[in-house]
């Protein structure tokens, strides 16, 4: 059942260029110019109306709903809001019959998720859910929605849930954008044969999975890692920190590069591994400043960078590739190495890789 992989959170990872071809199918036709998605057309004059969006979420979902601000606001230029479901819910927020609030949950199931959406609900807001369980209760409480279509997703930690959730976003934005006339004719193309070239790129990027194994047994006994990303990358940071916190139980934290030196910089000694995502068209120069921060206060330096880079390359002390891509789409990318690195420390370590301890694969108590 696991495929011949040691874990299915491995397996999971390797299934991710099929996953998202499994949610283009059918919807994107890139050929065309042409993305469908019935919860959208069904009811694209909510989209095109609404004054803004708010995404609920948890966890991971959370991440990828801060990767679809990024991706809404700059294809769409629609004002998001992104929501940790349990604060939002508790919150008395405003909400009126003009927004559109999106949960997004792999399992459809997640407590806090679904009541964020009762109340959304109830506040005539309409709620369109991006949930990867078909017939989960989060996909039948919503209005309308796309499916993720990932496959079953075992090891508690999520992978390909994340990766396709961040698929959906990415049509969705470009769906929008092209509507109301956000993003020209040539872009949205150009867009989609980026968008359909990511499998293969992914595919790729499995392959160097030896070189993440050799940083991991380097790192694997730190105590304490530090991961930077910035703009469509800063949730790729949070989320490499989640990873390997939950199934290594290595403290880490993400952060966006520039907050750095508001606090986090007074961590780095020679013992601080610092997981920088550095990609060519990301505000690279601020955040190879970052990095040579970072050198000179004697910290560990692995960065993610772009194919043929040379300036991080003779500062960091690893670097990982991934193939050239749109900076809005490089989190489909980025996120690859650190769910690998994330797994081989953990697997260095003894830990559960699958069933991590304390931890649910849906948390259907708040
Ligand atoms: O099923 P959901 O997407 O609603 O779950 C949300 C979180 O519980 C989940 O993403 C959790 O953070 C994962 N274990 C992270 O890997």
């Amino acid at each position: 059942e696991k495929g011949g992989y040691e874990h299915f959170m491995l397996k999971e990872i390797h299934e991710q260029p099929k996953a998202i071809i499994d949610t283009y199918r059918g919807r994107m036709l890139a050929d065309q110019g042409i993305i469908k998605m019935a919860g959208v057309d069904d009811h694209l004059e909510k989209f095109l109306n609404a004054d803004r969006i708010i995404i609920v979420a948890c966890g991971t979902s959370w991440h990828a709903g801060l990767v679809a601000e990024y991706l809404f606001e700059d294809i769409a230029r629609i004002p998001v809001e992104v929501e940790y479901a349990s604060e939002f819910r508790y919150r008395n927020p405003i909400i009126t019959d003009k927004d559109i609030v999106i949960a997004i949950s792999q399992s459809g199931e997640t407590a806090d998720t679904l009541a964020a959406i009762k109340l959304a609900k109830s506040k005539g807001a309409f709620v369109f859910g991006v949930c990867n369980v078909v017939g989960s209760s989060i996909a039948r409480e919503t209005h309308a929605g796309a499916y993720t279509h990932a496959g079953p997703e075992i090891g508690v930690a999520s992978t390909k849930a994340f990766t396709t959730q961040i698929t959906v976003l990415s049509l969705i934005a470009l769906k929008l954008g092209k509507a109301k006339g956000k993003i020209s004719n040539s872009l949205f193309h150009s867009h989609l044969q980026t968008l359909q070239l990511i499998p293969k790129k992914i595919e790729e990027l499995l392959a160097i999975d030896d070189q993440v194994k050799h940083i991991a047994s380097v790192y694997k006994n730190a105590t304490n890692c530090l991961y930077l990303g910035r703009g469509f990358n800063f949730p790729v940071a949070l989320e490499g920190a989640l990873k390997l916190k939950e199934i290594s139980y290595i403290h880490a934290e993400g952060y966006p590069a520039a907050e750095m030196k508001h606090g986090p910089i007074a961590l780095i000694d020679e013992n601080m591994p610092i997981i920088v995502i550095a990609t060519s068209k990301g505000h690279y120069e601020k955040v190879v400043s970052n990095i040579q921060e970072i050198k000179s206060r004697s910290g560990k330096i692995i960065a993610i960078v772009t194919q043929g880079d040379t300036t991080v390359k003779e500062i960091a002390d690893h670097t990982i590739e991934i193939p050239e891509t749109e900076e809005a789409f490089t989190p489909l990318l980025t996120t690859i190495p650190l769910q690998l690195l994330s797994y081989h420390i953990a697997v260095f370590l003894g830990r559960n890789v699958d069933q991590p301890r304390n931890l649910a694969k849906s948390v259907t108590v708040e």
